[in-house]
């Protein structure tokens, strides 16, 4: 790992134009929690997204109009159930770029996507003597998962460290990716730094010797505008609480014929196509992976979650973030005492995690708390990047549509006013 080029103070570009006054892509209104909370600044929407009331009023809607058990009735209220899972499939995938609606499995979220390919597909198919490969990047959810799969069959595991200012170091992943290599997992935007990682690099260098490419997009999909078929990556994982959808709620996709090709991860329920009094056998896609009553409400409001952010259109969320955070890092770069972590702005998301000398980041985040700026503090499930950053943890401020050039002034002022009461001035 590279000590020397990480955990330095940040180069910080603020894009041409950019004006101190930068309002809000969305209107705060549109969000009954943050309308009722007129001083909040909610900085952690990485971590969850505050919700419109679009998505409220679709959930409230389907109760109130459709709920039944789908699959199972022949009535026609279960029908309608049915009918607003699939449909809800439908818009999902097409917001996220799958042509192949049957190929998004709907899980609880990114965690259980990545440990449905990790448990399913990897148990069948990496082995002793078997290589997989991650980034030092990785959020818990995508590193774990590895890790435990190679320590229980025998196989390698070997991390991609960081290059400079937080970033991957590709030469480090392609001297990584042997021809032994099965899996190479990485994500797509890290949760703790922010760095928008090259997909189509890491996918190119996998490839090169037929590894399974696994993308985390828990920090992708909610923010850039992404066409999953056109990344090239055999798997791709999602929550929906992270744009602006309810918690409980996210999804793997995954190619067709692997699919098709691995066991199913769980048993019971509309998974199954016939059980004999010794062998069972699978229900077609997407149902195969979907075990159980399924979550209605969860992918009827994240498909209202996909109506509210193609009308903000997803380019201008992603430039939104980007203005914001850059303007975060000049104000916090100006406050003495102050580190900003990671990369420069045009190849992060809207995520600043940063330090300062002398106060640990809870005591921090404390002081945010009391001045209303809600903030991230702490290893963000991220501890072997920690590790290689030489810190224990640090404060993460992340912005999303609601956000504006008002929360990064609270946020900088209260900043400013902590340093003075923990350090001194
Ligand atoms: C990069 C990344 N991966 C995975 C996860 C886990 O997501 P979830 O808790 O929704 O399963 C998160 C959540 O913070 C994340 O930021």
């Amino acid at each position: 790992m590279n000590r020397a080029t990480v955990g330095v103070r940040s180069g910080v570009d603020v894009p041409a134009g950019l004006v101190s006054d930068h309002g809000a892509l969305a209107p705060r209104a549109d969000f009954p929690l943050l309308a009722a909370k007129p001083r909040l600044h909610y900085l952690d929407s990485a971590a969850t997204t505050q919700k419109p009331a679009s998505v409220l009023a679709a959930i409230q809607r389907y109760y109130e109009s459709a709920n039944a058990n789908p699959h199972r009735g022949a009535y026609a209220l279960s029908v309608a159930a049915t009918e607003a899972y699939q449909a809800a499939r439908a818009k999902i995938a097409r917001f996220l770029g799958v042509a192949d609606a049957d190929t998004l499995i709907f899980t609880r979220g990114t965690t259980e996507a990545l440990n449905l390919v990790a448990t399913a597909w990897g148990r069948a198919n990496v082995g002793a003597g078997d290589r997989i490969v991650v980034t030092r990047l990785e959020h818990h959810a995508n590193f774990v998962p590895w890790q435990q799969l190679a320590n229980d069959v025998g196989a390698e595991f070997v991390i991609a460290e960081l290059g400079a200012n937080g970033t991957l170091d590709l030469d480090s992943l392609r001297a990584a990716v042997t021809a032994r290599t099965k899996v190479v997992a990485f994500g797509h935007v890290s949760n703790a730094l922010g760095t928008v990682n090259p997909v189509t690099e890491i996918v190119a260098i996998a490839r090169g010797v037929g590894a399974l490419t696994v993308c985390d997009g828990a920090q992708g999909a909610p923010h850039i505008n992404v066409s999953i078929d056109s990344l090239g990556v055999d798997a791709y994982a999602f929550s929906g609480h992270k744009m602006l959808g309810p918690m409980g709620v996210g999804g793997l996709v995954m190619r067709r014929a692997l699919l098709e090709a691995m066991p199913p991860y769980q048993l019971g329920g509309d998974m199954i196509a016939n059980v004999g009094d010794q062998h069972t056998t699978w229900n077609v896609l997407p149902h195969k992976f979907e075990a159980g009553t399924p979550n209605v409400e969860g992918p009827v409001g994240l498909a209202a979650a996909c109506d509210y952010l193609s009308a903000l259109g997803m380019d201008r969320v992603i430039a939104h973030e980007r203005a914001l955070a850059a303007l975060a890092m000049q104000k916090l770069a100006e406050i003495p005492g102050v580190t900003v972590l990671g990369p420069a702005v045009g190849e992060r998301g809207g995520v600043v995690s940063f330090t300062l000398d002398g106060a640990h980041p809870h005591d921090l985040s404390q002081f945010l708390d009391a001045d209303g700026v809600c903030v991230r503090a702490g290893h963000h499930c991220a501890q072997p990047l920690m590790r290689a950053l030489g810190v224990h943890a640090t404060t993460r401020a992340s912005f999303y549509v609601y956000n504006d050039a008002a929360d990064v002034a609270a946020l900088a002022a209260s900043v400013d006013g902590a340093r003075k009461r923990l350090v001194g001035d």
